[in-house]
């Protein structure tokens, strides 16, 4: 295409004035086309990675329910208190979701599903020292493992520093009955850090203009 809009500048120019400078302001316009052509917008190498966090993500979604074994979304425990302070808190307000920076937004990202892999890993002794089925938790900590791996690995690739996270101190769960309110209680957080995660995805592909596929 450029190479037509040249010649045909070339012909019409040459026709009528054939000089030297007027040569010299075809190349330039003919440069302008190459270039205005040849770049289109650019998508950012992280676009394959974003894809695979979602990827994750969406795998993750559909654990939350299966961490513990009641019936009801274990409603039950409504109004039970929340014993995991150090549950990570996500911010879901409008001015949080327009502020957002690729880089913050990546190192929250990784606090996160580092902060969640570890509760999930908790869980799952406690569990096991109940004898009770911590499959799904094994499950969930595998896919949190993925996500905070790639997410790492972006924040490397930006030579964005990676936050180092504290382990949090969790406490003993004596009582089956202790289990499973901390498996309500994690199943609910998760459940909302997995719309959280998938949200910011989405608005990090945009703000990154991948494609969708
Ligand atoms: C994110 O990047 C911006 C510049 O693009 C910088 O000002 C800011 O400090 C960075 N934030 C973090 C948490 O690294
Ligand atoms: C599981 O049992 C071990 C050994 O009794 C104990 O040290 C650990 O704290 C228990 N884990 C949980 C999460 O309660
Ligand atoms: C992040 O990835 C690097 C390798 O790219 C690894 O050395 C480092 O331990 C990872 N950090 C965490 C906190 O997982």
């Amino acid at each position: 295409m450029p190479l037509i809009v040249f010649y045909t500048f070339f012909l019409v120019f040459s026709v009528i004035h054939d000089s030297t400078s007027c040569l010299l302001h075809l190349l330039l316009l003919a440069e302008l086309f190459v270039h205005s052509s040849s770049h289109p917008t650019h998508s950012s190498p992280l676009c394959g990675t974003f894809r695979s966090m979602i990827h994750q993500v969406d795998k993750l979604t559909s654990l939350p329910k299966k961490l513990h074994d009641l019936t009801d979304d274990g409603d039950l425990f409504e109004g039970v208190e929340n014993r995991l302070d150090s549950l990570p808190k996500m911010q879901h307000t409008a001015a949080h979701f327009n502020s957002l920076k690729v880089n913050e937004s990546l190192s929250q990202l990784f606090e996160f599903s580092q902060s969640f892999r570890l509760h999930v890993e908790w869980l799952k002794t406690a569990k096991e020292n109940f004898s009770l089925s911590s499959q799904s938790a094994e499950d969930a900590s595998s896919h949190l493992l993925q996500l905070s791996n790639l997410v790492n690995a972006s924040l490397s690739q930006m030579e964005e520093e990676v936050p180092q996270s504290p382990s949090p101190s969790l406490p003993v769960a004596s009582t089956a009955f202790d289990v499973l309110q901390f498996s309500v209680e994690i199943s609910k957080r998760l459940q909302v850090f997995c719309d959280w995660s998938k949200r910011i995805l989405l608005l990090l592909q945009r703000l990154s203009h991948c494609h969708k596929h």
